[in-house]
């Protein structure tokens, strides 16, 4: 939700701020901003749409020159997506731009209209650049800490002061900020791939610090104006992580990517061919120790959970609730110091997400994070953590971090199985050794794309379709469903195939598209009966099953084979088709398939 950029340096600030934008867009594209230090002046250039308005509009009304300044990609929240709205904001004295919420705006607001100030846009951020303004003492540092007691809610913030020239000031609490350090330059960023250009070494600002930023040194305080010295971190990803490489869209390059996120994650994580999870803080004893496990989520994170729920509850036998944070967090759930509650998130920054880990560590349980964003809030604070190992995910829908998230889960289930005795070590060896083999799997899948292509033709001109599956293929079908229609805007619904004909099988008529997935041996026969059911009834059938099942004219009208393989392990090959298809529906009807409408990547608003 918006990404902030700044640079202090030697080279074309515009440039190197538009550059580290373009990395970010994925957080939000409603508008874009820069503010550059020109001549000792601020300037401000800012456009409503996408980073290529902006650019655009400079062009035609002359580029920013200069060395240092900050910039932003918005997604709106407080105010229409407008010239107006976008960041950066601020007065003649105190230029700024803002990722986060600021909860206490309107009594701050109020408090500025009362002593006369006036105001230019409806954001919350304004606030804030009016209250250092009011504030200001000559001492950019002392007066950002006063204005921090002040505010109540989430930000991460590049400020640059008129009388400071060639100086960039930041600060953050609860939105990720990281300072990039180059030679002889340095960088502010939401996230790292937008500085991987420059530098890989950075350093992770923790809430309320403030991080004063010039071109030969970078000095961090805390409120109180106390230099601190930090860890400086180094990026394990390289250029390419955040480059198309090639590859049409970011979510293509993603989905090809899964079969090299999959050995990264997964490798570390077994010894003598058993999952072991120890350098992650989980031990057998501890697995032991739990009576129930919560898996708190959102969105494709969540789908990933319910994966998990059926593998853990089908080997470990341990109860497994899978809950929505947004639900989880408001609903008074029953979790007590017994039960073990898992996070799951791609950017670890996920609000809800991340109230709901910390409604579970106040209520007593042991939180485990799974997470793909190294030092993020989610993997900082919970007791035991598992990243993984999927790189930086540039397209807003998700790919490749569900699928290490589910390899994790396996992972996992096979661990606590175990450990609690459910399944023997030869077991525990067979299963570990066929998760290990889904890459290469995958790798043969990935060659078959051309057929998703025609499945995907025959979906576009449709208004609204299903997805139905029964066990692992209903938990993937959600997926699925998800997939498309946040990047197709097709509507759609996964639903349980037996559960159709209790209400949902109405929606069904003349050529509605149905995409069934039926990889579960023990149900085959029963999901079959139910794709009959809808296929009676003029469904267009497209059936995602095992190769050698050839099905009748009765059954379906396209098949995606995938190749033999255990059941408990399908959903990991049976998910790269569900994303295919998603993917080219979106791109044949035209869509910006990476950052689709109404969406930003990382969700740090509720
Ligand atoms: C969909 C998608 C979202 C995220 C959700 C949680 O493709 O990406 O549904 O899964 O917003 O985000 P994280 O995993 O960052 O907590």
């Amino acid at each position: 939700m918006c990404g902030i950029v700044g640079y202090v340096g030697y080279r074309d600030c515009t440039e190197v701020l538009v550059d580290a934008l373009s990395k970010l867009e994925y957080r939000g594209y409603d508008s874009a901003g820069i503010a550059v230090f020109e001549n000792e002046e601020i300037k401000v250039a800012k456009s409503k749409g996408r980073l290529a308005d902006l650019t655009a509009k400079m062009e035609k009304e002359g580029m920013l020159h200069g060395t240092s300044g900050i910039g932003h990609t918005r997604w709106a929240t407080h105010g229409e997506p407008s010239d107006r709205n976008s960041h950066p904001h601020g007065g003649e004295r105190v230029t700024i731009v803002h990722n986060g919420i600021i909860e206490n705006y309107k009594s701050i607001k109020d408090f500025l209209l009362g002593v006369g100030r006036g105001f230019k846009s409806d954001t919350d951020t304004e606030v804030i650049a009016q209250l250092l303004d009011y504030y200001y003492d000559g001492d950019p540092v002392h007066t950002i800490s006063k204005v921090i007691r002040e505010i109540e809610g989430s930000y991460a913030l590049g400020i640059v002061f008129e009388d400071f020239p060639d100086t960039v000031f930041a600060i953050r609490r609860e939105s990720p900020l990281i300072v990039g350090i180059g030679e002889n330059e340095s960088f502010i960023a939401s996230d790292v791939p937008a500085i991987l250009k420059y530098t890989k070494n950075y350093y992770l600002l923790e809430h309320d610090e403030i991080a004063v930023l010039s071109k030969y040194s970078t000095k961090i305080y805390d409120l109180h104006y106390k230099q601190i010295t930090k860890e400086l971190k180094t990026a394990d990803w390289d250029m390419d992580a955040a480059e198309k490489c090639g590859f049409e869209h970011f979510m293509l390059k993603e989905i090809f990517e899964q079969p090299t996120s999959i050995k990264t994650t997964i490798t570390p994580r077994i010894v003598d061919g058993l999952p072991n999870l120890e350098e992650c803080g989980i031990t057998p004893d501890i697995l032991n120790s739990f009576n129930n496990i919560h898996v708190v989520a959102c969105g494709t994170a969540m789908h990933a959970g319910v994966v998990g729920k059926y593998v853990i509850e089908k080997l470990a036998r341990v109860p497994v609730n899978v809950d929505i944070a947004s639900e989880f967090r408001y609903r008074a759930p029953l979790v007590t110091d017994k039960d073990l509650v898992i996070i799951i998130s791609q950017s670890g920054e996920t609000a809800d997400s991340l109230a709901a880990m910390r409604l579970a560590k106040k209520l007593g349980a042991k939180t485990l994070a799974i997470v793909n964003a190294k030092g993020s809030s989610i993997a900082r604070e919970a007791d035991m953590l598992i990243y993984t190992h999927a790189g930086p995910e540039i397209a807003v829908a998700s790919t490749k971090a569900y699928m290490v998230q589910i390899a994790v889960m396996y992972l996992f289930a096979f661990e606590i199985a175990l450990a609690k005795g459910m399944i023997d070590e030869n077991e525990c060896r067979r299963l570990t050794s066929l998760l290990q083999k889904t890459p290469e799997m995958i790798e043969n899948i990935l060659e078959s794309k051309s057929e998703t292509q025609h499945i995907a033709s025959s979906l576009i001109a449709s208004d609204s379709l299903l997805y139905i599956g029964r066990g692992l293929d209903y938990a993937l079908s959600m997926e699925g469903s998800l997939k498309l229609k946040e990047i197709s805007y097709i509507h759609s619904e996964s639903y349980a195939a037996g559960e159709l004909k209790h209400g949902t099988i109405s929606l069904i008529s003349d050529g509605t598209p149905v995409i069934a997935v039926a990889t579960q041996s023990e149900l085959f026969d029963k999901t079959i009966s139910n794709i009959k059911e809808v296929k009676a009834r003029g469904a267009k059938v497209i059936i995602v099953c095992r190769e050698n099942y050839e099905p009748d004219s009765d059954v379906a009208d396209f098949k995606f084979g995938l190749p033999d393989f255990d059941d408990l392990l399908m959903p990991m090959l049976a998910v790269v088709p569900l994303q295919l298809i998603a993917y080219y529906t979106s791109v044949l009807k035209g869509n910006d398939v990476d950052k689709p409408r109404n969406l930003a990547k990382s969700v740090t608003v509720e």
